[in-house]
């Protein structure tokens, strides 16, 4: 089935968020794998936890406050490197296969676009580096409602922009809590389990499982 939109989540679904520490990896040397996943854990974590507590800051706030948090928690990685990892947050590298995928939908006439925890200004970055401004036609980032996913007003910022209803939309994400928000929400959902990690949120399941974006393009596509 075709769908008239495809959503993107952008941070693990589009862009790599652990190339940031891999480009740096000789210098940070044996604990880099752990200082990335603290790093990472703690940016969602805070983003949770603020929403909850209806205490906003945005996305770049909490990435920097979580890679400080991971320095003290990883102390042989020398927390000089600190402004190099958080500059190349700037410049993640998208997974291989995105560009050509999100092209080959926008040829078949869909609408695609990012819907992201990411600031403004961090999406606006990451979206020039990886070269798919042309193809992207709209870039929604939470800072608009200043709640982060899992919240309904963040999903519902898409279906309200563009006038559709949630089914008519597939949501793709690799992180298995954003599927269970958007399938939560009414959207058509995808969850792209790139590293294999078994499933959860049973009663929120996605529409389909596939190991790349790749699958998007096949005949059995949800
Ligand atoms: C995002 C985070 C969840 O891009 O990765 O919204």
């Amino acid at each position: 089935m075709r769908h008239p939109a495809y959503v993107f989540d952008a941070y693990g679904t589009l862009f790599d968020v652990h190339a940031a520490v891999r480009r740096h990896a000789g210098a940070i040397g044996p604990d880099g794998q752990l200082l990335s996943e603290i790093w990472r854990a703690k940016q969602l974590e805070y983003s949770w936890v603020r929403t909850l507590m209806g205490s906003y800051l945005d996305f770049w706030q909490l990435t920097e406050q979580a890679l400080d948090f991971a320095f003290r928690k990883v102390p042989s990685a020398d927390p000089a490197l600190r402004q190099e990892l958080l500059d190349a947050y700037w410049q993640l590298d998208c997974y291989p296969e995105v560009p050509a995928v999100l092209k080959a939908l926008k040829a078949e006439g869909a609408r695609i676009a990012i819907l992201s925890n990411g600031s403004p200004a961090m999406l606006e970055a990451a979206v020039r580096s990886a070269a798919l401004d042309q193809v992207l036609d709209d870039v929604f980032s939470v800072d608009e409602v200043r709640r982060f996913k899992t919240d309904p007003a963040v999903y519902d910022m898409v279906s309200t922009g563009w006038r559709l209803y949630p089914d008519a939309i597939s949501f793709q994400s690799s992180n298995r809590w954003d599927v269970a928000g958007a399938t939560r929400f009414g959207f058509r959902t995808v969850w792209i389990n790139r590293t294999g990690q078994p499933d959860e949120y049973q009663d929120l399941k996605p529409g389909l499982i596939l190991p790349s974006l790749e699958g998007l393009l096949s005949d059995n596509r949800p």
